[in-house]
């Protein structure tokens, strides 16, 4: 089966594997949403069934939700959980500080939010993701749907004395139709091409009425597993100032390769 993975699936199939491993009996588990993020979920599921691992998840979207149930994970809401031990999660950039650009996916609020009441955030991401300076990938913004033409205005108004190379910007899609994300929102995505100070630009877009969350994630990512095509992984700690270098094996027989979704 893993014979038709593609070099960055078995990139973040390993990244996902191993931060698996950080994983600990009775923790409560915020899990990501994502590719990357369906293999973690993936893997803690096989966990559960085969060794006993007791967890409790705490899923950022319905998505995650819908594959944690179905591999087998309980799944409670934040509320009941109130804080987590670990939450693990892809990211669309991350750079040298382990500052983050997320919402690809379109989960960025409630991902932010479940990371952010973590006593850890661990991102696991393939080596592409890795960027010098934020901004290449198009920034999500997700913001209310009442004006939101009017939030966009602002938004760009907004841009003109940041520190950023692009100002485009675009209301996502789903087929003809805004894209509505979880929240019943939608989102912005925004062209920046380069962002030179993404943490005055995360303040200040919170600061416009109509704009629910943007999704850099400053200071909030502790640690990055990035994987690599032939299974070798780094644990990147920003704390320690530690990087662990490993490499894991493919299971050709692991029945996590059946049934791929997301
Ligand atoms: C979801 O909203 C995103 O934040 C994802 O974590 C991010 O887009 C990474 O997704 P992939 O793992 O699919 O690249």
């Amino acid at each position: 089966m893993t014979g038709e993975l593609s070099p960055i699936d078995k990139a973040k199939f390993v990244a996902a594997k191993r931060a698996a491993e950080m994983v600990e009996d009775g923790m409560r588990v915020g899990l990501g949403t994502g590719s990357t993020a369906a293999w973690l979920v993936r893997c803690l599921g096989e966990m559960v069934r085969s060794e006993g691992l007791r967890i409790k998840g705490v899923p950022t979207s319905t998505r995650t939700a819908e594959l944690a149930r179905e591999v087998g994970i309980d799944i409670i809401s934040l509320d009941e959980a109130k804080w987590l031990d670990l939450t693990i999660d892809g990211a669309d950039e991350f750079d040298g500080d382990l500052n983050l650009i997320k919402g690809g996916g379109g989960a960025l609020l409630q991902e932010k939010i479940v990371a952010t009441a973590s006593d850890r955030m661990v991102v696991i991401a393939d080596k592409a993701k890795e960027v010098e300076t934020l901004g290449a990938f198009p920034l999500p913004v997700e913001v209310i749907p009442f004006g939101w033409q009017t939030t966009q205005a602002l938004v760009e108004e907004t841009l003109v004395a940041m520190n950023v190379m692009g100002r485009k910007t675009t209301l996502r899609m789903n087929g003809d139709a805004a894209f509505v994300t979880d929240e019943g929102n939608h989102i912005l995505d925004l062209h920046l091409n380069r962002i030179g100070n993404a943490r005055q630009l995360a303040l200040v877009m919170n600061q416009i009425p109509g704009v629910v969350e943007n999704g850099l994630f400053i200071d909030i990512c502790d640690t990055v597993v990035v994987g690599y095509g032939d299974g070798k992984v780094e644990v990147r700690d920003i704390n320690e100032g530690t990087i662990e270098t490993d490499r894991l094996e493919f299971m050709e027989s692991d029945n996590l390769f059946a049934d791929l979704g997301d």
